[in-house]
């Protein structure tokens, strides 16, 4: 049996009932823009995250680039830092809100943005930072924080691949006023489409958000705010409730699967684990792999599907030239590009096919 890098399929079919209940009712409403799906989902997912107010959006990308815009950051001479290890979303969303981008780079053992080298490339300029989540792994975020603080900078965290982490014992909305999330399918609170959202524990910026991404209106046609167009639709969000009572379980199945590769792999010759602590979720499984093109062609070969997450850093991208970095400069994340393999990782990915992608990462290697 094929073992697919991604299997959205059992999630939706454990699930059947609850969605298919939800998007009748919808049916039975005619409203499929910011109507009671929208608004139930939000408290919902407030509660699962432990945070005062949840503000969806049209998607992850516009996720940032609204709270950046909501935290001020908007001008070419407003530097936000982040991550040159990440989905290049991040950089378009930060991009997106009118400010420059600059990146720092990662710590070598968790593959997460380095507190320590961004505290020595970020200068007066520095308007906001976004450590990014990476992998279902909180960063750092204590440091982040005092540095942030230290700066006069807003800390707006990437939280795409993190739904339901906490960080030391807290919710990721304790350590600062925006975390931002994606709803992309297989994210693991995903939809069936794009969706998103923004997470904060201050009553007034939810109010804020609320209107900013509904173009700055209030419910009415009078644009109060400079905002942008991005709602997530009723359809998803009944996708998104059916989904949400199930994040924790399915957290739990990513967490047993990450920790059988971590047994079965530990010891292999031309593997390295990353350093991951008990909060990540998981979001995926990534080894340092040896002749990882090859090893990636073997797995295929056997059916076995996997990812690089990602095969390029950003500074490097053509599109964040801008950037102002060359080859050489983040050395970690220049490195980490070219031996990264993710392996399966979904919930109700079987033991036995764990066992399988183990006993063929193993074959390959003592070939
Ligand atoms: C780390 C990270 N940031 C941002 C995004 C952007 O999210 P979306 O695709 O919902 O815009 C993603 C997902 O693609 C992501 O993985």
């Amino acid at each position: 049996m094929p073992i697919p890098a991604v299997n959205l399929k059992p999630c939706l079919e454990a699930t059947e009932q609850e969605w298919r209940a939800r998007l009748a009712a919808m049916f039975g409403r005619m409203q499929f823009i910011l109507g009671a799906e929208v608004a139930a989902l939000e408290q919902e997912l407030a509660s699962a995250f432990q945070t005062k107010c949840v503000v969806t959006v049209g998607n992850g990308t516009a996720a940032l680039e609204i709270a950046l815009r909501d935290a001020g950051v908007t001008r070419p001479a407003q530097e936000v830092w982040t991550t040159a290890l990440t989905a290049p979303f991040t950089g378009v969303g930060i991009a997106a809100a009118g400010c420059r981008v600059r990146f720092a780079d990662v710590d070598p053992e968790t593959l997460l943005l380095d507190p320590v080298d961004l505290g020595n490339r970020a200068g007066k300029r520095t308007a906001a930072i976004v450590p990014v989540h990476l992998y279902g792994q909180p960063a750092p975020l204590a440091p982040f924080r005092a540095l942030a603080r230290s700066l006069g900078a807003v800390l707006v965290q990437d939280a795409c691949q993190a739904h339901g982490a906490t960080h030391m014992g807290k919710p990721l909305a304790a350590y600062g006023p925006y975390v931002c999330y994606s709803f992309y399918p297989t994210k693991n609170l995903g939809c069936l489409g794009d969706g998103g959202a923004i997470s904060t524990n201050s009553a007034a910026t939810g109010k804020r958000l609320l209107s900013r991404r509904d173009g700055g209106r209030r419910g009415g046609q009078i644009a109060y705010l400079p905002g942008i167009n991005s709602r997530l639709d009723e359809m998803q969000a009944c996708y998104l409730r059916a989904f949400l009572p199930k994040l924790g379980e399915w957290n739990a199945m990513r967490r047993r699967v990450a920790s059988l590769y971590e047994d079965g792999l530990r010891d292999c010759p031309g593997v390295r684990l990353l350093r991951t602590s008990e909060e990540s979720v998981r979001h995926l499984f990534v080894i340092r792999a040896a002749r990882r093109g090859r090893l990636r062609d073997w797995l295929s070969s056997k059916g076995i599907g996997t990812g690089i997450h990602y095969p390029a850093p950003l500074h490097l991208m053509p599109a964040f030239g801008e950037a102002g970095l060359r080859r050489g400069d983040l050395p970690h994340a220049e490195r980490a590009v070219r031996d990264i393999l993710s392996l399966p990782v979904y919930p109700y990915l079987s033991d036995a096919s764990v066992a399988e992608v183990i006993g063929r990462v193993r074959e390959f290697y003592r070939r």
